[in-house]
């Protein structure tokens, strides 16, 4: 969707309107087969991931969920940030407004520990958090955040390919 990696020339690159169709079209055949209370999208607004930048990501993720709109998603997902990097918003950028244009659940995600995803529930700022990593690392992860236990560190070594190692042999609290 960003115009810094979309360089097409038919109806899917050029415009906001073209660059956000393919997404769209995407969403609307998995809608009817699903219904929209069983599909999110997930958006990656600010991340560079890739070397994707876009002029404008307010006005295009503005009008993106404007559009989604329509099918009444379960959730909205958010990276906030750059992907496993900051979680800085540059000037001009306001994921809020996204949060409270769109018509179903605002699931936050990037670089949230427990202490974050509570402060951004009280504060309001997110529905539900998702965690990646803190995932990786911890089977068990749900149950040690409810207990606060301690969590395991997740190794950037085994991400990102490779065997199964890093991936199913972090033990779970009760068997440490
Ligand atoms: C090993 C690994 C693989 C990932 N693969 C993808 C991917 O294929 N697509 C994607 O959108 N994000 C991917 N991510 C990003 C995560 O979904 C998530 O947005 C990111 O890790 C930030 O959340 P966290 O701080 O809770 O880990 C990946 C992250 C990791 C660590």
């Amino acid at each position: 969707m960003r115009d810094k990696t979309n360089q097409r020339t038919d109806a899917y690159g050029g415009s906001i309107e073209n660059r956000a169709r393919l997404l769209l079209e995407v969403t609307a055949a998995v809608v009817q087969v699903w219904g929209g209370d069983r599909v999110g999208i997930r958006i990656s607004p600010l991340s560079s991931f890739g070397d994707i930048s876009d002029s404008n990501p307010q006005a295009l993720f503005t009008y993106v969920v404007e559009q989604v709109n329509s099918f009444h998603l379960a959730y909205l997902h958010t990276i906030e940030g750059d992907t496993g990097g900051a979680r800085e918003v540059p000037g001009g950028f306001d994921l809020q407004i996204l949060r409270r244009l769109f018509n179903g659940l605002y699931m936050a995600n990037n670089g949230y520990d427990l202490d974050l995803a509570l402060a951004a529930r009280a504060a309001d700022t997110a529905d539900l958090v998702a965690f990646g990593r803190p995932f990786i690392a911890n089977p068990d992860l749900v149950e040690l955040l409810r207990i606060i236990g301690p969590l395991n560190t997740p190794d950037p070594a085994t991400m990102y390919g490779g065997g199964a190692g890093g991936y199913i042999d972090y033990p779970a609290l009760k068997a440490s």
